[in-house]
């Protein structure tokens, strides 16, 4: 790099309400990626991009700046298009599981490079590691020849995709500066940018369970991913989805699997497939098929037999029985009335307690963990209905999980309440 910068000067201009040049930001990604530039002054820096916010060419060059500290990928040489989708996390969001499949079963190739969870939002290779025999990791020739045929994957995102991004994320997540609208905006951008897929669908979630609390801030968001996207060259579009209340009927890795299988057997909960079709006619759309009828691709069995294809090139038997937990406890209505509240960061956070989620990196997950809701918000419901089950390997968790789990959920007497069920998961598009 021909220019030299001083990292005190750089986080100084930041903490001064200053915009920063074009050489600052890559110089400062590039050396803290080489080790340059020490943790504690990128703390400092990326403190006072949290507090003081970054505008939209700064953005842009930071991002870039983090795709260039690695390799980029290409699809170029697929004979066929390629879409991607990426949502920002939830509680019980498995569509990627269904939708990836849907979508190939269309023509057009679905990259999914995902990653592992932390926290109270599953990842979507800890669901797919509970399929006997499945694995994350492929080769590079291997993920292309799979993009042609079946024309999906599912796999782990390789090292060497934005590394800067990779060394900023572990530190940002312990230094409370990871929900900030330009650094997570860039953080996913980065990523999805130096895959090199030709149209991109962003899953903006928005509500209780999602990095995003309100619908501005996920407007906010959105705006600037789809932005990041259209000026990089990619397609981008972005739904905002509701996450107040977690997605389908389960949370948890092998429940979630089977829930997605029902999906493709063209049943399954009315907002995995409202969720799923619309992000798939997205994708198509974008990639340049107009016409498809995605609800008939899961009730006809198409979708399912790409899923399959796709389970078995990655070591997987689709048809083999899913891991259950070792032990199972149920939650009662303690009284008549209506459902009220099923908050999916409750929801979401007493999952994780069973087992289903993560607090470190390196810590395993149980395959069989998680929670069942067996009602909707709206429903009415008398002294000992059935509300959840829990399932743990570990009974000793239960009395955390039921900590977190009875924040989550009411029950308001029927003549004082008027009944919420969910309307629609997609509340508004972004393009
Ligand atoms: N996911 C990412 O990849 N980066 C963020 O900053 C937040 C969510």
């Amino acid at each position: 790099m021909a220019e030299h910068f001083d990292a005190v000067d750089v986080i100084r201009t930041k903490r001064d309400k200053g915009e920063l040049s074009e050489g600052q930001i890559d110089w400062v990604i590039d050396a803290y990626t080489r080790g340059v530039v020490a943790d504690e002054q990128m703390s400092a820096l990326a403190m006072a991009i949290f507090l003081n916010g970054m505008n939209r060419r700064e953005i842009a060059q930071w991002t870039q700046a983090m795709i260039n500290s690695g390799e980029t990928m290409s699809f170029s040489s697929l004979s066929r298009p390629t879409a991607d989708k990426h949502s920002t996390g939830g509680v019980g969001d498995k569509i990627t599981l269904p939708l990836a499949p849907l979508v190939a079963s269309f023509g057009v190739s679905v990259p999914q490079l995902s990653g592992r969870g932390l926290g109270h939002t599953g990842g979507t290779l800890d669901k797919l590691e509970s399929i006997p025999g499945w694995q994350a990791n492929l080769s590079n020739d291997r993920m292309m020849q799979m993009l042609e045929d079946p024309g999906c994957v599912i796999c782990a995102a390789g090292s060497g995709l934005a590394p800067a991004d990779k060394k900023l994320y572990a530190l940002r997540d312990i230094t409370s500066t990871v929900d900030c609208i330009p650094l997570i905006a860039s953080s996913i951008m980065s990523k999805k940018i130096a895959e090199g897929t030709g149209a991109l669908v962003l899953d903006v979630k928005v509500g209780s369970g999602a990095f995003m609390k309100t619908l501005d801030d996920a407007r906010e968001l959105a705006q600037t991913m789809v932005n990041l996207g259209t000026d990089a060259g990619v397609k981008t579009v972005a739904l905002l989805t509701d996450m107040s209340t977690p997605l389908g009927k389960t949370v948890g890795n092998a429940l979630e699997v089977r829930e997605s299988l029902d999906v493709l057997a063209g049943g399954g909960p009315a907002d995995v497939v409202e969720l799923t079709c619309e992000l798939a006619r997205e994708m198509l759309n974008l990639a340049g098929v107009h016409d498809a009828d995605v609800e008939e691709a899961l009730k006809n069995g198409r979708a399912m037999d790409t899923w399959k294809s796709m389970i078995r090139a990655q070591g997987g038997d689709p048809d083999a029985p899913l891991p259950t937990a070792k032990h199972t406890e149920t939650v009662y209505a303690d009284a008549d009335g209506v459902i009220t509240e099923l908050d999916a960061l409750a929801i979401g956070v007493a999952s994780w307690r069973l087992g289903a989620g993560r607090a470190r990196k390196e810590d395993p997950v149980q395959a069989g963990a998680g929670i069942e809701i067996l009602v909707d918000r709206g429903q009415k419901v008398t002294k000992g209905t059935p509300l959840f089950t829990l399932h743990s390997d570990d009974t000793d968790r239960f009395e955390r999980a039921l900590e977190s789990l009875n924040q989550g959920w009411s029950i308001a007497p029927i003549d004082e309440s008027v009944p919420t069920p969910r309307q629609s998961v997609v509340i508004e598009k972004i393009n």
